[in-house]
């Protein structure tokens, strides 16, 4: 009797917080080795349209060779390299498979269930998404019309129960950057029991312009925080998946630690990593190209008449006259391919990313054409 009242038990999975996440997830876009693919301009994901260094490409296939054994689970190489790079201790420096990984267990180590968490709207979502599976509050103070994120009103929200206070700079979609003023508010405003997590993805970018040193502003902060970096970006290896927190304390970091799956980043991902930080000429060649070509665009954009957010990352954000997803879809005809948001108003705007010269040209020649929905 008992076994057959088990049977009709109704299965309710998944939980309710699962069902309750709103978080799109990316695009899909055909591979770029397909037929299809390499006819198109992916500009819209914020990739780097380098390809790996040739040294980082060596470091990689050679770690293949022992593909059969498991990695290094404590990374000690690249934390190393990452301990070298940043001034950070080595146990306070967690890694994962992307930086986005890490947003996640971020979320996980700050929130119960019913606690709140601030983030400036929109923002890039994964910690949000973070957020809502641990059962938090997500309470959005949106950007300021510059598209940074607006440090004095999401301060305003701050509650009892705020756990969790997300910046990021550059933000992703608006490229908007905070200033050191800023930061060293927030760091010093947000309450000792609750994370200060700064979402650095572009990191590098920001950094080759003299953009302010958030590490430095948050040594000075007496409550817990979290810088979370990638090595997508400047770095070039969006497939590889591999990103890093710096963290205030060994405990924050043990934390994070924990909430790795085992063996989490696979040799080649290691080992690309590694070497990539090492390649410094690499580095400084993709930074200079990048900026380079970003100002062009940027050039040709306000001739036009288009409002540019400024921003200091690998892509533009900017506004047309006309509607974003109609410039988005022509642009898309042409094979060129942009992220249309839904901000600052109805029009929307549009974020490119900073491609190679070639698909920078492309992306001009299709603006030009369709020229009348812009100015
Ligand atoms: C602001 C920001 N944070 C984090 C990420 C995640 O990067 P990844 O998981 O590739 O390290 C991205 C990716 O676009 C981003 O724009």
């Amino acid at each position: 009797m008992g076994i057959q009242s088990e049977k009709t038990r109704r299965m309710t999975l998944p939980s309710s917080r699962i069902k309750a996440v709103t978080f799109p997830p990316p695009p899909t876009t055909v591979e770029p080795d397909s037929k299809e693919g390499a006819k198109l301009a992916r500009m819209h994901l914020n990739e780097a349209p380098f390809g790996p260094s040739p040294r980082v490409l060596t470091a990689a296939a050679e770690a293949l060779t022992n593909a059969h054994r498991y990695p290094d689970h404590n990374a000690v190489e690249l934390i190393g390299r990452i301990a070298a790079l940043t001034g950070v201790e080595r146990s306070c420096i967690s890694v994962g498979n992307g930086s986005g990984e890490i947003l996640i267990a971020v979320a996980q180590l700050a929130i119960e269930v019913g606690d709140e968490a601030v983030f400036p709207a929109p923002t890039f979502p994964t910690c949000g998404k973070g957020v809502q599976i641990a059962g938090g509050k997500l309470i959005e103070a949106p950007l300021r019309d510059d598209g940074v994120n607006d440090v004095a009103s999401m301060l305003a929200a701050l509650t009892d129960r705020t756990k969790l206070f997300y910046l990021c700079t550059p933000n992703n979609p608006t490229g908007g950057v905070l200033s050191a003023g800023e930061i060293a508010v927030a760091a010093d405003t947000v309450p000792d029991d609750c994370l200060l997590v700064v979402d650095e993805a572009y990191h590098e970018f920001a950094n080759a312009e003299g953009g302010p040193d958030v590490l430095s502003i948050l040594q000075r902060r007496t409550g817990p925080w979290v810088v979370t970096r990638s090595f997508s970006k400047a770095y070039c290896l969006a497939g590889l998946r591999t990103g890093y927190a710096l963290c205030s304390s060994p405990d924050i970091r043990d934390a994070l630690w924990a909430l790795r799956s085992n063996f989490n980043l696979s040799r080649p991902a290691l080992a690309a990593a590694s070497a990539a930080i090492a390649d410094t000429e690499h580095l400084a060649h993709v930074l200079r190209q990048t900026l380079a070509e970003r100002d062009r665009i940027a050039q040709t954009l306000q001739k036009m008449g288009c409002r540019l957010y400024s921003g200091s990352a690998n892509f533009l954000t900017f506004q047309a006259n006309g509607d974003a997803v109609n410039l988005a879809t022509m642009l898309g005809e042409q094979g060129v391919l942009v992220q249309v948001l839904p901000w600052p108003n109805s029009k929307g705007s549009i974020r490119v990313t900073i491609g190679s010269r070639e698909e920078n040209d492309r992306f001009l020649t299709g603006i030009a054409a369709a020229r009348k929905d812009i100015v």
